[in-house]
């Protein structure tokens, strides 16, 4: 059987999440392609190493292996002088869905883009991902806009932001 990885030597229910290597990209890569129909090239998930908001949340695997369960990618980009922080990219894989493993991921990356100055968050996602759009409004995300056209299939994406 596959666990998430509690985290800390006291097993509080959360999993471990920390920087992302390059060592994780491979299996970081895996998630992408089965997660998105449109899903990032290596190449660009490459580019983020190194970068803080750049996590992965751990599990023990069958022989207590640790493997990447998920991943989030953020960043900041300059808005008028305050940083706004932005979750690029996040992905939990199947089997580990719904153990609060992008919960864990959320939480951490907005304390990372807290760090950074950023007064508010934004993100995108597609109208139809009601469990994303679910664990958003959790988190306190609110529907900003919709930019129509957003993906490459022509789906429109809505846009949510959160203060920080
Ligand atoms: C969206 C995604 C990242 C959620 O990951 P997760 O680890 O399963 O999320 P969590 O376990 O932290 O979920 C927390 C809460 O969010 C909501 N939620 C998450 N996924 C949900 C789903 N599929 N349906 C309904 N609600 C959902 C629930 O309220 C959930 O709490 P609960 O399980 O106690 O009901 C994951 O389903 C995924 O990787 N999807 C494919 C990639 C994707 O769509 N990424 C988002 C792009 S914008």
């Amino acid at each position: 059987m596959t666990t998430v990885a509690p985290e800390g030597p006291d097993g509080a229910d959360s999993p471990r999440v920390r920087q992302a290597e390059r060592a994780d990209l491979l299996e970081i890569h895996r998630i992408e392609q089965s997660a998105f129909p449109q899903p990032w090239p290596f190449s660009a998930l490459e580019s983020y190493l190194g970068e803080e908001g750049f996590l992965v949340a751990e599990a023990d695997g069958p022989e207590d292996v640790p493997s990447v369960a998920g991943y989030v990618v953020a960043d900041t980009v300059p808005n008028h002088g305050t940083p706004l922080g932005h979750i690029k990219d996040i992905a939990v894989r199947d089997e580990y869905r719904r153990e609060g493993v992008a919960s864990a991921l959320l939480e951490r990356a907005l304390g990372v883009l807290a760090v950074t100055g950023a007064g508010s968050v934004k993100l995108e996602v597609r109208a139809d991902n009601h469990g994303a759009r679910r664990l958003y409004r959790q988190f306190g995300f609110e529907h900003r806009k919709t930019i129509p056209n957003y993906y490459s299939n022509g789906e429109n994406a809505l846009v949510m932001v959160r203060l920080l």
